[in-house]
C-alpha cells in the first residue's frame, strides 16, 4: 500500500466519526440529566469538563490507547497525569454511559447494567462541579457538597486534598489496569505505613526524612509545594520537606511497586521523593520467595525460578510442594485429624535471610524453641513458614502470603532463622509409615498370618500409584521440554474416554488406499469411506502434525469423542498409526455449506437456509456453554458446516482449537481461523472468546442471505451499466474512477449496513429468491447478522441468544451503527485498487498485525501507527 492511499483512508476514517459525533466541553460545572460516553466524546478524546482555571479535565477515558478499559477519572490537563478514577475497579468499554442524574453520578455497563454510582442522597443533585483543586463534587440547589470525589482518593492526593486517618492509597495493579493492586498506603492516627497485601513493610517515622513535630493525634494527611503532612488544622504532627521550590506543584501517590512518591511538575515531571530507598523492601520485589538484593533478583538455596511463571521460586526438590497460599480450613482439618500434618517438612532458607513484614508484627511466642515454632505453623492452616530467633526464642509465622526474602546485609547475632513450610508428597514415606505402623503391635495369631499378605497389598498399592504420580509428573514435565516422539503414544492412548480405536489397515481398505478425497481443512485432507459394517464414514488424514500436532490430536479425540449435540458432527473413532492420524468421522452425504452455496446448482429455499442458521448457531451454542468444557470453535465458516439430505446441518472441526477451561477462557491468543470470517479482535490485542465466533457466525449468516461470499470480485461494467450499483458499492469501490475497466470488489457486509440504515433488506437477498422472501423476513436474519459482527465484542449477542431470535423467544436485537462503523474501514481494505484480494481467503499467519502508519507530514498526525480495525485507537494516546 502507499502512503498516500492510507493517509486518505484514515482521513476517511476521521471524517466518518468527525460527522457523526459532536459534543462539548463544559467549565466549571455541568448540570443533570446529562448523559455521555467515551463515543460520544471521540472528538474531545474523551474529555467533557474542566475546571475553570483548565488546570484539571474530567474524561471518560482507557490508560493505554490499545486498553478496552475506560474509566470515568479525573486528569491533570498539563501532563495527563491521572489523579482520580471513579469506576476503577469496573471498567467500561467505549460505549458504556456515564449519567448525571437529580440523584447523582451513575456509570453503566454495554448491557445497561449499573457498576458504579454515588450513594443515595437526601436532597437533589443540582450540579456537577469539577473545582480548581481537582475534586469533582455533587453539590444540592443550597450550595452543599453532597459528595466529592476527594472522599474517595485512588492512589494520589493533590495539593488541597486531604487524605483522612484510616483512609488508603491504593496503588494501581497496573499501568494499564487501575484496579486496586497489592500495595497501598494508609495513615493512622501516629504514623503511615506502606502495606503488601495488609503486611506492613515500611513506617513513615522510620524513615530518616521525616520529622517528629507532636504527638497530638493525626486527623489527616496534605502535600504542598513544600512537602507532606500528617496532622491537623491547628497542628502538624510528622511533616515530611522537600528541599525543592515551594512554589512548584507537587501531587503524592503510591506507585505500583510499592513506593511511595512525591512528584513536582515544572513542565515535566520530576520524581522529589521516593520511599522507601531501598528497593528491596517492597514485599514482592522479586516475587513469591524471590531473594532480592542490590544485584537484583535470585532464588535463596534450596530453590529456583519457577519454570512456570519465569518469577518467584519454586522448591528444587520435587518431593516437596509448598502449601497453597489460600488456605483451606477442612482440607487442613482433615489431615490433622488423619496425624499427616506430620509430613509438613520446614525448609531452612540459609542464613542470613530477612523478611521485612515480621519487623513491624509481634511474635507469637517469645522464648519458645523452634520445635514449638514449627508446631504452631503446622497448626495453623494459614501459615506458610516462620521466622525463629535463635537467642531470643521468638517465634514469627508467616501468614497468608509470602512475598520475597531480603539478603541481610549486616549479621547481627540476632538475626532470625528464616523456615519456609512445605508438604512432602506422599510417597514412600507413607509406606514406611505403614511399615513401622504394623511392626510394633501386639497381634493375635491370625494378624500375624495376615499382617504381610496385608502389607504387601499396600505396597503393591502404593507401589501402583507411585508409579501413576511418576508417569504424571513426566507428563506434567513434557509440557515444558518438547515430546520426545514415540515415548507418549502409550500416554497419549491412556486418556480416559476415548472413542473406538481403528486399524490402520481397515482404513485403508475402507477409504479403498484414501482414493476418495472429499474435502480439506486447515488440518488435513477427508476422505470419504466406507466400514466393513458398510457404514459411510469421513476419514481425516491430520498433516499438520508437528510437535504440537500431538497434542492437539490428544486434545481433539479425548474432548470430541465426548461432545454429542445434534449439530455437531459425531467423532466415531481415530487410527494412530506410524507418525500417522486419523479420526473417523459421520458421513455427510451433501458435505460443505460452502459447495451447496457458493457453487451453481439447485437453488437453495429461504427456509432451508433459516434452517442451516439455526442448526449452526445450536451447534456454537453448545460448543460454548452447553458442555463440560467451553470450545471456541475459532474458525466457523461455510466449509465447517456440513448438510446431508434430510436437512441436517452439523458443525466440523471443533475443539480443534485450543480447549479452554473457564479461567482461560480471556486468554486464548494463537492465531487461526479464515481471513473474511475473522473478528476485529483477532488483529488487535483484544482478548478472543466465544464472541468471536459469534462475529464468524454474522459473516456466514450473511453469506447464507445473499448466496456468495462477503467479499468477491465482480466485473465490471465500465460506465455504461451504472444504475445496478448500489449505494454499498459505490461507496465501497474507491477506486470507481478507474480508468481501466476491472473486476471491482464487494465487501458485502458493509452493504449490508447501508441497507440496513436504508431500510432496504430485500435487496441483500439472493435476487432469484428475492419474491419468496418478506422484507421481514429478510429483516430479521440481517440484524441478528449486523448484532453478530458488532465491533466490540461485549456488544455481540451470545450463540444462545441468537438461537432465541432466531425461534423467535427473544425481540431481534438493534444493530448499533456507531459499532458497525468498521466496516467501512475493512470495505476499503478490502477493496483497495491496490491490495485488492482474490478469493476471500489468505491465511493469516501467527501475530499478523494489520497496521497502517499515519503519514508524519499529515496535520493530523501522530507519532503512533494505528492498527486501524479499532475505533479505541482515535481516542489515542494522549
Ligand atoms: C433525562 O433526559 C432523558 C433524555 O434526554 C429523558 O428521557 C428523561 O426524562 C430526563 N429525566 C429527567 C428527570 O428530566
Ligand atoms: C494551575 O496551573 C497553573 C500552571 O501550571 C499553576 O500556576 C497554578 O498554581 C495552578 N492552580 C492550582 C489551583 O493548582
Ligand atoms: C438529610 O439531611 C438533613 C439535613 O441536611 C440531615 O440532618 C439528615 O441527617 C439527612 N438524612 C440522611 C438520611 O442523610
Ligand atoms: C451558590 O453559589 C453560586 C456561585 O458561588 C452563587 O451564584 C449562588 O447564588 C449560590 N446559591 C445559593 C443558593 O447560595
Ligand atoms: C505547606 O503546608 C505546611 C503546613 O501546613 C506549611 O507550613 C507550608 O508553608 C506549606 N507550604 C506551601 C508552599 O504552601
Ligand atoms: C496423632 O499423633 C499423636 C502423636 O503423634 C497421637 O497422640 C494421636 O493419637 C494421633 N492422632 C490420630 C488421630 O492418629
Ligand atoms: C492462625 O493464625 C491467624 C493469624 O495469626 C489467626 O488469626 C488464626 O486464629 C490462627 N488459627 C489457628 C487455628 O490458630
Ligand atoms: C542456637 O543457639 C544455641 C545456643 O543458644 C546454639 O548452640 C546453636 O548453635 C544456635 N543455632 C543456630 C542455628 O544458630
Ligand atoms: C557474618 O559476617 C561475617 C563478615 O561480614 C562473615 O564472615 C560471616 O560468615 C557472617 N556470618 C553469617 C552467619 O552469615
Amino acid at each position: 500500500m502507499t502512503t498516500t492511499t492510507t493517509t486518505a483512508t484514515v482521513f476517511l476514517l476521521l471524517t466518518i466519526i468527525a460527522t457523526t459525533n459532536s459534543a462539548t466541553i463544559y467549565t466549571g460545572s455541568i448540570t443533570p440529566n446529562y448523559t455521555t460516553t467515551h463515543f460520544l466524546l471521540i472528538d474531545n478524546s474523551g474529555d467533557f469538563l474542566r475546571s475553570t482555571n483548565r488546570n484539571y479535565t474530567a474524561a471518560i477515558l482507557n490508560p493505554q490507547p490499545e486498553s478496552p478499559s475506560f474509566y470515568l477519572l479525573v486528569y491533570h490537563s498539563a501532563s495527563h497525569v491521572v489523579v482520580w478514577a471513579a469506576n476503577r475497579n469496573n471498567p467500561i468499554s467505549n460505549s458504556g454511559r456515564v449519567h448525571v442524574s437529580f440523584t447523582g453520578i451513575t456509570i453503566n455497563d454495554d448491557s445497561g447494567e449499573q457498576i458504579w454510582s454515588t450513594p443515595e442522597f437526601n436532597s437533589t443533585v443540582a450540579s456537577l462541579q469539577l473545582l480548581d483543586t481537582g475534586n469533582l463534587i455533587l453539590m444540592d440547589p443550597f450550595n452543599n457538597t453532597l459528595w466529592q470525589s476527594f472522599d474517595h482518593p485512588m492512589d494520589t492526593i493533590v495539593p488541597g486534598q486531604k487524605l483522612p486517618v484510616g483512609k488508603t492509597l491504593t496503588a494501581v495493579k497496573s499501568l494499564a489496569d487501575f484496579s486496586n493492586g497489592d500495595y497501598a498506603f494508609t495513615v493512622t492516627s501516629n504514623d503511615g505505613m506502606l502495606q503488601w497485601k495488609t503486611l506492613t513493610y515500611y513506617r513513615l517515622l522510620m524513615d530518616p526524612k521525616s520529622v517528629k513535630n507532636s504527638n497530638r493525634p493525626v486527623d489527616y494527611m496534605t502535600v504542598n509545594g513544600s512537602g507532606f503532612y500528617l496532622g491537623s488544622e491547628s497542628d502538624v504532627a510528622i511533616k515530611v520537606m522537600i528541599a525543592t521550590a515551594d512554589s512548584d506543584y507537587k501531587i503524592l501517590k503510591v506507585t505500583n511497586d510499592g513506593h511511595l512518591v512525591v512528584m513536582r511538575y515544572n513542565n515535566d515531571w520530576e520524581t522529589d521523593f521516593s520511599t522507601p530507598t531501598d528497593d528491596c523492601r517492597p514485599t514482592f520485589r522479586c516475587s513469591k520467595l524471590g531473594l532480592c538484593s542490590g544485584n537484583g533478583c535470585s532464588c535463596p538455596p534450596g530453590f529456583r525460578t519457577d519454570p512456570v511463571t519465569k518469577s518467584g521460586c519454586v522448591l528444587l526438590d520435587t518431593s516437596l510442594t509448598l502449601p497453597a497460599e489460600s488456605c483451606n480450613e477442612n482440607e487442613h482439618e482433615m489431615n490433622r485429624k488423619t496425624n499427616s500434618s506430620e509430613d509438613f517438612v520446614y525448609v531452612h532458607l540459609g542464613t542470613g535471610m530477612k523478611y521485612f513484614p515480621i519487623e513491624f508484627t509481634d511474635p507469637v511466642e517469645s522464648g519458645i524453641s523452634l520445635s514449638k515454632c514449627e508446631a504452631a505453623c503446622s497448626s495453623n492452616c494459614s501459615c506458610l513458614g516462620l521466622f525463629y530467633g535463635n537467642y531470643s526464642g521468638s517465634c514469627h509465622l508467616i501468614q497468608n502470603s509470602l512475598g520475597s526474602i531480603v539478603l541481610s546485609s549486616n549479621n547481627k547475632t540476632d538475626d532470625k532463622q528464616g523456615l519456609i513450610k512445605t508438604i512432602r508428597l506422599s510417597t514412600s514415606s507413607t509406606s514406611q509409615n505403614h511399615n513401622t505402623s504394623g511392626s510394633h503391635s501386639g497381634f493375635p495369631i491370625i494378624g500375624i498370618i495376615l499382617l504381610p499378605m496385608i502389607t504387601g497389598v499396600l505396597i503393591i498399592l502404593i507401589f501402583a500409584m507411585w508409579m501413576i504420580r511418576r508417569k504424571n509428573m513426566n507428563k506434567a514435565k513434557r509440557k515444558y521440554t518438547k515430546s520426545s516422539d514415540n515415548s507418549d503414544d502409550l500416554e497419549l492412548f491412556s486418556i480416559a474416554g476415548l472413542p473406538v480405536r481403528f486399524d490402520h489397515e481397515e482404513l485403508v481398505e475402507a477409504t479403498m488406499n484414501f482414493s476418495t478425497p472429499i474435502g480439506s481443512g486447515g488440518f488435513g485432507t477427508v476422505y470419504k469411506g466406507v466400514l466393513r459394517d458398510k457404514t459411510v464414514v469421513a476419514v481425516k488424514k491430520i498433516t499438520a502434525l508437528g510437535a504440537q500436532g500431538k497434542k492437539e490430536f490428544g486434545t481433539e479425540i479425548a474432548i470430541i469423542g465426548n461432545i454429542h449435540h445434534v449439530n455437531l458432527v459425531k467423532l466415531k473413532g481415530f487410527c494412530a498409526h506410524a507418525r500417522e492420524r486419523f479420526l473417523v468421522y459421520e458421513y455427510m452425504n451433501r458435505g460443505s455449506l460452502d459447495r451447496t452455496l457458493f457453487r451453481p446448482g439447485p437453488l437453495m429455499e429461504w427456509q432451508e437456509r433459516y434452517e442451516i442458521a439455526l442448526g449452526t448457531a445450536r451447534g456454537l451454542a453448545y460448543l460454548h456453554s452447553g458442555c463440560e468444557h467451553k470450545i471456541i470453535h475459532c474458525d466457523v465458516k461455510p466449509e465447517n458446516i456440513l448438510l446431508s439430505d434430510n436437512m441436517q446441518v452439523k458443525i466440523s472441526d471443533f475443539g480443534l482449537s485450543k480447549l479452554l477451561s473457564p479461567e482461560q477462557s480471556g486468554l486464548f491468543t494463537t492465531m487461526r481461523g479464515t481471513r473474511g470470517y475473522l473478528a476485529p479482535e483477532w488483529l488487535t490485542n483484544t482478548a478472543i472468546s466465544d464472541k468471536t465466533d459469534v462475529y464468524s457466525y454474522g459473516m456466514v449468516l450473511l453469506e447464507l442471505i445473499q448466496g456468495r461470499k462477503n467479499c468477491v470480485q465482480v466485473p465490471s461494467h465500465d460506465s455504461g451499466n451504472p444504475s445496478t450499483s448500489t449505494e454499498g458499492q459505490s461507496s465501497v469501490s474507491s477506486g470507481s474512477q478507474n480508468r481501466t475497466p476491472r473486476a471491482r470488489a464487494l465487501y458485502f457486509p458493509l452493504q449490508a449496513l447501508e441497507m440496513h440504515e436504508a431500510g432496504r433488506y430485500l435487496d441483500l437477498v439472493e435476487p432469484r429468491l428475492a419474491s419468496r422472501v418478506t422484507n421481514d423476513e429478510a429483516q430479521k436474519l440481517v440484524k441478528v447478522a449486523l448484532c453478530c459482527l458488532h465491533e466490540d465484542p461485549s456488544l455481540r449477542p451470545t450463540m444462545a441468544n441468537v438461537v432465541s431470535m432466531l425461534e423467535g423467544t427473544l425481540p431481534v436485537g438493534e444493530p448499533r451503527v456507531e459499532s458497525l462503523n468498521f466496516l467501512r474501514f475493512y470495505g476499503r481494505r478490502f477493496t483497495e485498487p491496490s491490495t485488492v484480494v482474490t478469493g476471500a481467503e489468505i491465511e493469516v499467519p501467527s501475530g499478523f498485525m494489520l497496521a497502517a502508519v499515519v503519514d508524519s507530514s499529515s496535520p493530523s498526525a501522530s507519532p503512533n501507527s494505528f492498527s486501524y480495525m479499532t475505533s479505541q485507537v482515535l481516542s489515542g494516546p494522549r
